[in-house]
């Protein structure tokens, strides 16, 4: 996620920005950049943007030797989902005659657009970003308005999306001007002047007392003050409120762990992974398609190859791959797939599922690939990454910086953007009808929002299960279709953070082997949603129970026939059986994660795990 700091005031602003760019760094960085407001020789005030690719540390030694007194700025700590991580794309940035400077974070829907529209009108631009075009729409409004606020106040009513943005005009000295909508924007006077975030981090040295700006709300920030106002530019009585955080606490948004804070952020993943997608004609927009639709349309075959929590996305993309492009695919462990002979031809595509976009076995499986011919898609959460740079094809998955080693947010990340590709493919082959297309989008948008009712309203029932579970040396994971898919990610998941051996079956497989280990309170999890194989999961369970099993089970609303054979049922809203491992998948993350504090672990940092695995 991208950090936003901004000071105006009676100090030296280039140390505050600097300060706040280094505490926002720990939600992930490529760039980095500042704008601070000067005087030139000639007395006329002008601003000067210092931008670098890399870590806070380099900006903050180029910082070093500059000797402007600036006490007005803003400044940006950049995580790429436009354009790649160079110079030219950190923030801030600027209009064409350079006076104006704005930083930004969120997603700009209608920027090719826009872009298009300025540029006919002779705006210049240096970036590939879509936030560039705020600094131009505000250049041309600050022409006609001849007011920094009004001017920002035109220019993200001409944007859809989401903004949190701050911006400088030379010629306001001193001013900060401010706006929110969907993407958080924090700001508090402080002794030394106004302050504005996008993080609570950034400003907790200056003041605990914070206004957490709503949507379409504005804010003019000068060393004097801070006045609010709406979107028609009236004055507004914004909320203070008190933050009694400590530095650890606020670097996780206020949760005990990254583990929760990511597994919360699912929702913002989900959309922010589908916003600007689908257009108003049905059309898949991918970030960086890099195969015609004549080469989509060829492809008879797809393997999804992975490792780790990545590979059981690719188990969810079989399904819809098969099921919606009708194209047949496997799913393999990259380090097994680069080993292997696989039957690969111009016709194959390979899809490589990287959350870091650098793990060994993945690049070396893709490289291998290419060499024998296959096309390449990249799904994978960093901008610019090597897997990223040798697949013809990337779907970024929008999670921001994970910091927890146990992935959840990028998984769901991963699933939503394999199903945007399984989308494209089924379209590309007439496989689906526009409408069909059109309609699955839109369900896929509405898992968003049952991610946070189950994240609102299950928290009882997943403590009493954990409570279930914690105890035991061993559980058992089920599932059949989709249910496996997930049963797999919820075992692993319960092993990683909690170091209770936990194993995945297909249900319809128990009784081939893995019913040989239940006896009395053995835990079985079964993922026991509504669909087509509904009916047999539930008489797996019967032979479980049978057995003296302790049966938790991951069920749809309003089941209540579950609850005879189930000691403990999580409830999950109804969804479509493919969109099941969206929602199903984050009970089991935070079973996980209950059992694994019950267990007392680390749930951010487990013993002999690495967040990135860049050797064989
Ligand atoms: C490590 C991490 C896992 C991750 C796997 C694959 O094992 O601990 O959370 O799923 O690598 O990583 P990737 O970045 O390729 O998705």
């Amino acid at each position: 996620m991208c950090g936003i700091i901004g000071f105006t005031g009676r100090s030296q602003a280039k140390d505050i920005l600097v300060e706040g760019l280094t505490r926002m760094e720990y939600r992930g960085y490529d760039s980095a950049g500042v704008a601070l407001e000067v005087a030139g020789a000639d007395g006329e005030a002008r601003l000067d943007v210092i931008r670098r690719v890399g870590k806070v540390a380099g900006l903050a030694s180029e910082l070093e030797g500059y000797k402007d007194e600036s006490t007005c700025g803003i400044g940006h700590t950049r995580w790429a989902t436009h354009g790649r991580p160079s110079t030219a794309n950190a923030h801030p940035h600027t209009s064409c005659d350079g006076r104006i400077a704005v930083v930004h974070n969120g997603i700009v829907e209608n920027f090719a657009e826009l872009r298009e529209e300025l540029q006919d009108r002779g705006h210049e631009f240096k970036s590939d970003t879509d936030t560039e075009v705020f600094a131009h729409l505000i250049e041309e409004a600050y022409g006609c308005e001849g007011d920094l606020m009004a001017a920002v106040r035109e220019a993200v009513s001409q944007v859809a999306g989401a903004y949190g943005l701050a911006a400088v005009c030379a010629d306001e000295p001193g001013t900060i001007a401010v706006a929110r909508k969907d993407s958080p924007i924090i700001i508090g006077m402080g002794e030394m002047g106004a302050y504005v975030a996008s993080d609570v981090i950034a400003l907790i040295d200056a003041t605990r007392d914070v206004v957490v700006l709503a949507d379409d709300q504005f804010a003019k920030l000068t060393p004097e003050g801070i006045e609010c106002t709406d979107s028609e530019g009236r004055a507004i009585q914004p909320e203070v409120t008190h933050v009694d955080w400590d530095l650890d606490m606020a670097e996780k948004g206020g949760y005990p762990d990254f583990m929760l804070k990511e597994i919360h952020e699912q929702p913002r993943v989900v959309r922010d992974t589908l916003v600007g997608r689908m257009s108003a004609n049905g059309e898949l927009d991918i970030d960086e398609l890099g195969l015609s639709l004549q080469e989509l349309n060829d492809i008879d075959r797809v393997y999804v190859i992975a490792c780790g929590t990545s590979y059981h996305a690719g188990l969810v993309a079989k399904n819809v791959i098969e099921g919606w492009a009708r194209i047949p695919c496997e799913v393999e462990a990259a380090s097994e797939f680069r080993y292997r002979d696989p039957i690969i031809t111009p016709s194959t595509l390979v899809v490589a599922v990287s959350q870091s976009g650098e793990t060994a076995d993945t690049l070396a499986a893709i490289r291998d690939a290419r060499i024998k011919g296959a096309k390449v898609f990249g799904i994978t959460n960093v901008v610019g990454s090597p897997v990223a740079r040798e697949s013809d094809g990337v779907i970024y998955t929008k999670a921001n910086k994970e910091i927890a080693v146990a992935s959840t947010k990028s998984f769901i990340g991963q699933i939503v953007s394999l199903m945007l590709l399984a989308l494209l493919l089924a379209q590309v082959k007439y496989r689906l009808s526009t409408k069909t297309a059109r309609m699955l989008f839109r369900e896929l948008g509405d898992t968003a929002e049952q991610i946070q009712r189950i994240l609102d309203e299950s928290s009882d029932s997943i403590h009493e299960a954990a409570e279930a579970v914690a105890p035991a040396h061993s559980a058992l994971f089920v599932g059949r279709g989709m249910g496996a898919a997930i049963a797999y990610e919820g075992a692993l998941k319960l092993k990683e953070v909690s170091y209770l051996h936990a194993e995945a079956y297909a249900a319809g497989e128990m009784k081939h082997g893995p019913i040989a280990l239940i006896e009395p309170g053995f835990p079985v999890i079964a993922v026991a949603t509504k669909s087509p194989t509904y009916d047999k999961v539930v008489s797996n369970l019967m032979e479980c129970r049978a057995r003296g099993a302790v049966v938790v089970t991951v069920a749809t609303e309003g089941d209540e026939e579950i609850k005879k054979i189930a000691d403990h049922v999580i409830y999950i809203p109804q969804v479509r059986d493919c969109f099941s491992p969206i929602t199903a998948s984050v009970p089991l993350q935070l079973l996980a994660r209950e059992a694994a504090l019950l267990r007392g672990c680390d749930v951010d940092q487990p013993r002999n795990l690495a967040k990135s695995v860049t050797v064989e």
